[in-house]
């Protein structure tokens, strides 16, 4: 698809490298970094980068087969992946099993781990001035970022994905506790699932152990987090 795999650097993030290759085309290049809170904590993670490609390659390759629409063209192999240039949606759709992590902080009265008798999906708005705050369906819809069938088709999606996700991991012993998916629009104005799957991602355990971001997020050195990706990938048969 792409002949050298390089294009201009459009963006840098704390985990990511975006790179412009035409104008329907972009390369996004996983970094051997781990970071948390907001980058205060940051590690160099040989490994890490391709770990996470190769689990994102899987996960939306996986998804496409159930017909999800995502971004996902071509994996040079190693820590790139090509990908649709799409307009995104500035905001983070989370889906929830189990509640953990910020679902706990404002919702105490929950007990940790708890099963939710349905998934819950929310909305955070992608603001890192702001600490992507939980937003309302109705703030979505005013502020003008989808209209309500758009809506309806992404929490649909996500839902979907969660099914999807939720079955294969049990399948092989392994427990989808939340994830976070981002979204844009196609040149024809199609909803279509972008960005990463991965562990930095998603919160899974094995009998009750982390094989995710939570690791590092919990203190664990960045080589531990590298190890944990190595075994879910061993697991789910990730090449
Ligand atoms: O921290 P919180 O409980 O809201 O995270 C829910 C899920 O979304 C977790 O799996 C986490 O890894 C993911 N997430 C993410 N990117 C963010 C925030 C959360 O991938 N900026």
């Amino acid at each position: 698809m792409v002949d050298n795999w390089v294009g201009e650097l459009i963006y840098e993030g704390k985990a990511k490298r975006v790179y412009k290759v035409n104008d329907e085309l972009l390369i996004m290049e996983f970094k051997d970094e781990v970071t948390a809170f907001d980058g205060a904590r940051k590690e160099h993670a040989p490994g890490k980068g391709r770990l996470a490609a190769a689990q994102t390659v899987f996960f939306m390759q996986l998804l496409g087969k159930y017909g999800i629409r995502n971004h996902l063209v071509d994996w040079d192999g190693d820590r790139k992946i090509l990908v649709k240039s799409l307009r995104m949606i500035p905001i983070e759709v989370i889906v929830r099993n189990y509640a953990y992590g910020s679902f706990l902080k404002r919702m105490p009265l929950v007990k940790p781990l708890t099963k939710f008798r349905k998934p819950l999906v929310e909305f955070h708005l992608k603001s890192d001035e702001l600490h992507d705050p939980l937003i309302t369906t109705d703030d979505i819809i005013e502020a003008g970022l989808v209209n309500y069938g758009q809506l309806n088709e992404i929490i649909n999606t996500a839902l979907r994905v969660n099914s999807i996700l939720s079955e294969f991991m049990a399948s092989r012993g392994l427990t989808l506790v939340d994830f976070k998916l981002e979204f844009g629009f196609d040149k024809s104005g199609n909803i279509v699932l972008a960005d990463e799957i991965s562990g930095d991602t998603m919160r899974i355990l094995i009998n009750g152990r982390h094989l995710d971001k939570e690791l590092f997020r919990k203190g664990a050195s960045a080589l531990d987090l590298v190890r944990a990706y190595e075994e879910m990938n061993r697991l789910l048969n990730i090449p």
